[in-house]
């Protein structure tokens, strides 16, 4: 049975999120001298290189040399630059697996062996407390153990979900990528309600982070439902209710539509900038 003691892997950029699934990874007991991280900021790499003692390399060439899975790490709009720079370090059989938002694997195609086996994940921010959900896609040449190579590194920060079509990364990225932020704007509304109505600031955000965090808890154990949930403790002529009618008045289901609508488009129109140049 494969377990992170099993996989030696390289992080090409140590920044936010790679540091998030370092972290993940050494509570999950992956051996630190099994990472190593390339990073052209010095400062960074001290940082990460005290915080988990695992091997830093300022070559990303040098850094892969050992991996089995090499995880991109960088921001999108340089990818092509680090991409093609590995081109003549890279193995046939070591697995690229790229966090990027908007980079599709036909563009890592592009500007990698064509044999390459690819795997595309999209993480979100919850990664950082270890409560993440990533989605990934993996090209045919991936084949089961590297796909769960993959699956138990990510795991690390989360929950996993696959998907066949690499295409459905963009409805993803308009719900799990961005929906952090959405959750966050709720939070910050309650807040500002609470404070509104006479608590004060420290109760307001504890109250509305609580209640986030309990509702999300509740919808993801209980085998009813959100909506026969919500339903339950909504007495006819309470107090819920009263909210309620005030958030469908305000037409807040076609919001959520015309919002999430609005970062899918945005993410197909990204990835049409990013992947351009060929
Ligand atoms: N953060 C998120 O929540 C999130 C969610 C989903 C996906 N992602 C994706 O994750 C990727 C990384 O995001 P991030 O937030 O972690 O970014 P970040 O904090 O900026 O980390 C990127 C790191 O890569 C380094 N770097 C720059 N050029 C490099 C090179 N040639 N070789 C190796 N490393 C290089 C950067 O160093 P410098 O600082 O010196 O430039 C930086 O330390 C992005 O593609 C993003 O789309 C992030």
């Amino acid at each position: 049975m494969s377990s992170l003691e099993n996989f030696r892997i390289c992080f090409i950029g140590g920044g936010n999120m790679a540091e998030s699934l370092i972290a993940g990874l050494i509570n999950n007991h992956c051996p630190a001298n099994n990472i190593n991280v390339s990073d052209p900021n010095t400062k960074q790499l001290t940082k990460i290189k005290e915080h988990y003692s695992i091997n830093v390399f300022s070559s990303n060439q040098l850094a892969i040399t050992d991996a089995d899975i090499i995880i991109l790490a960088v921001k999108p709009q340089i990818m092509k630059e680090v991409a093609t720079g590995l081109i003549d370090s890279l193995k046939s059989d070591q697995l690229i697996v790229s966090i990027a938002a908007g980079i599709t694997c036909q563009n890592l195609q592009t500007w990698l062996p064509a044999e390459s086996p690819l795997i595309r994940i999209m993480p979100n921010t919850p990664a950082q407390v270890q409560s993440g959900v990533s989605a990934l896609y993996a090209t045919p040449a991936v084949n089961q153990s590297q796909k769960e190579m993959t699956d138990i590194i990510f795991k690390a920060v989360g929950s996993n979900v696959w998907f066949d079509d690499e295409h459905k990364l963009h409805a993803v990225t308009a719900i799990s990528g961005s929906g952090p932020a959405y959750f966050l704007l709720m939070i910050e509304a309650m807040e500002n309600a609470a404070i509104d109505l006479g608590l004060e600031p420290d109760q307001a955000r504890e109250l509305s982070i609580k209640t986030g965090l309990g509702a999300a808890k509740l919808a993801q154990e209980s085998t009813e439902s959100p909506a026969l949930l919500r339903e339950n403790i909504t007495s006819p002529g309470g107090t819920t209710e009263q909210a309620l009618n005030q958030f469908e008045q305000g037409q807040l289901r076609t919001l959520v539509k015309q919002a999430t609508r609005a970062a899918y488009e945005k993410s197909i129109e990204l990835s049409e900038q990013l992947g351009g140049s060929k």
